[in-house]
């Protein structure tokens, strides 16, 4: 057994979807434990995903910034080649990057936004996960961290219908090549979280309604933090959970217990 089981100290973790939010949460656990990074979002908002990886270096390791659209194979390769040409190895994938592109009932979703939602949520995390795979094979072992959601396992009622349907399948991929890995002592997991307060959920903690009902859902009365789910993916890459594998766990304040 390991001395310091949540110690990253030597490892490299490559972070979709690390400019703000629980990306950029995970990313800082992860450098004050001593991990070096590459943080990674198509970088809409400049200078936020550099920002992000100045606050990470301030942790004291390496970090990269890397711009790559998860849902184009083109930049996916070329953002796993420049993290190998960079660091040599990927111990760590937290494939985090997701959104929900529209709120609309099954019925009257748009193809392009059904589309879309895929795109993102899971063709990304497929497309990154399997331009890695073969590093941490030869490397002799790896952790693959999905991000999912609550709304992967309990169905909505409230337009995000098509944002469930791909969590739900990424839930599906976490016990798929869990078990495809095993072998490889690849262990892939997934976090759901709840209610997080980022940008993505504003209009659930700033819209009085939505916010009452979110509410009234969460046993603990409140939407957590960014930084309340990088506990969970830091015990995800570390030495403590050598023996978790295709587990989809909740941080979600009893939303459904
Ligand atoms: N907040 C919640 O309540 C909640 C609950 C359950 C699950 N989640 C999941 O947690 C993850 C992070 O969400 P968040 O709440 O932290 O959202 P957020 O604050 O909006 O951050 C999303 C991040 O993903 C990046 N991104 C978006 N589309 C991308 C793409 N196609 N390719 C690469 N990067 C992309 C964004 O940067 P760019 O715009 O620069 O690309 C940003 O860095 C998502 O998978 C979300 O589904 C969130």
């Amino acid at each position: 057994m390991q001395k310091d089981l949540f110690s990253l100290q030597g490892k490299v973790a490559l972070i979709t979807g690390a400019s703000r939010g629980i990306g950029q949460a995970i990313a800082l656990a992860f450098a004050e434990a001593g991990a070096d990074l590459v943080l990674s979002s198509r970088n809409r908002r400049p200078p936020e995903l550099e920002n992000a990886a100045e606050q990470a270096r301030a942790k004291g390791g390496k970090v990269l910034a890397i711009a790559a659209h998860v849902g184009k194979k083109e930049d996916v390769d070329q953002l796993v080649e420049k993290t190998l040409a960079a660091f040599g190895r990927i111990d760590i994938l937290v494939n985090n990057a997701g959104g929900n592109p529209v709120l609309s009932t099954m019925a009257d979703l748009e193809e392009e936004a059904f589309d879309k939602a895929i795109e993102v949520n899971l063709k990304g995390a497929f497309l990154v996960s399997k331009a890695v795979v073969g590093a941490m094979v030869r490397q002799g072992g790896g952790r693959i961290i999905n991000i999912s959601s609550i709304s992967g396992i309990r169905a909505r009622n409230d337009r995000t219908g098509a944002y469930c349907i791909t969590k739900a399948a990424l839930n599906m991929m976490t016990q798929v090549m869990a078990r495809e890995l095993a072998p490889h002592r690849i262990l892939v997991n997934a976090i759901a979280p709840g209610s997080i307060r980022t940008e993505f959920s504003r209009v659930n903690w700033t819209d009085p309604e939505r916010k009452a009902q979110r509410l009234q859902e969460v046993e603990l009365r409140r939407f957590g933090e960014p930084e309340e789910v990088a506990g969970l993916a830091l015990f995800l890459a570390s030495g403590a959970s050598s023996f978790v594998t295709g587990e989809i766990i909740r941080v979600d304040g009893g939303q459904t217990i």
